[in-house]
């Protein structure tokens, strides 16, 4: 894994949505937040999520992401979201983009949502944006079909798009993200003719080249799963989507400790 964000640090720039949180996204983590946001916990080094509380610290177990993508004089931690180094009921907050998507299901997902809730004070948030697939899977084919037919408008959400109709043929939903590369390659050899027919540009197409050689397991389960793997302990109260391409599938899920 270490490997993979070696690479995605050094060309994190190159990456767009609905990886990376826009806008939209930033303004629905305000809105999950209360007004004083409090001790925050941010898992991961989302650049887009910094100004989200006064008080705010990283938690990612990657020293190059950290390296590249935070800022020096706030505050971050290297270590595992699955075995935090914080007290119970240390933070007020907890956020994250799209961290389940880098845990196995179901084990590691169960294990990271049981250390939020023992870091969260009762009452506190967990506002976490997932990625999920769609509760009716399409095949990576019917993927690449649309692409073809200039009925995707970014690469990025193709590339998600493709990667998600991948992980719904898994039992686990989990599958290494090389695959990814693998069957764009096989399905949609010409690069440049996609390019052309598509209005993507060249460069984009090539961040799917990110995944050459990449041990990493992603998950991408449908919503309805991910929600059945909520502890006790953690109760929805709201989900907040966006407008932009395929914001359907990137819901903020907002979640309270029970007290
Ligand atoms: C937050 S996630 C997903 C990408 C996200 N959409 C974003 O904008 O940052 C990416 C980060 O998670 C970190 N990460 C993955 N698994 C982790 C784990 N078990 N513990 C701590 N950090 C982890 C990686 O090092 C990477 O920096």
């Amino acid at each position: 894994m270490s490997a993979h964000w070696q690479t995605f640090a050094s060309r994190w720039n190159r990456l767009g949505p609905p990886m990376r949180p826009g806008p939209e996204d930033v303004a629905n983590f305000q809105r999950a937040l209360d007004d004083t946001p409090g001790a925050c916990l941010l898992l991961g080094v989302t650049p887009e999520l910094i100004n989200l509380s006064a008080n705010l610290i990283a938690l990612d177990n990657s020293a190059d992401m950290i390296h590249a993508l935070w800022p020096r004089h706030l505050g971050s931690i290297q270590g595992d979201w699955l075995d935090m180094p914080f007290d119970d009921a240390s933070f007020d907050n907890v956020i994250g983009d799209g961290c389940p998507v880098l845990l196995e299901f179901p084990l590691q997902l169960e294990r990271f949502f049981a250390e939020v809730s023992r870091v969260l004070k009762p009452g506190g948030r967990l506002a976490l944006r997932v990625f999920v697939c769609p509760e009716h899977a399409e095949g990576p084919e019917q993927v690449c079909a649309a692409a073809s037919a200039g009925n995707i408008r970014s690469f990025h959400a193709f590339k998600w798009r493709l990667s998600m109709a991948i992980a719904a043929t898994s039992c686990d939903f989990t599958f290494p993200v090389a695959e990814t590369l693998r069957i764009f390659d096989t399905l949609l050899p010409d690069r440049q003719q996609l390019a052309e027919t598509t209005g993507w540009r060249m460069e984009d197409i090539a961040t799917i080249d990110f995944y050459r050689g990449s041990t990493a397991r992603y998950s991408y389960l449908p919503l309805s799963r991910l929600r059945q793997a909520l502890p006790m302990q953690l109760s929805e109260i709201d989900a907040l989507y966006g407008s932009y391409e395929l914001a359907e599938r990137c819901p903020l899920l907002v979640l309270e400790r029970r007290a």
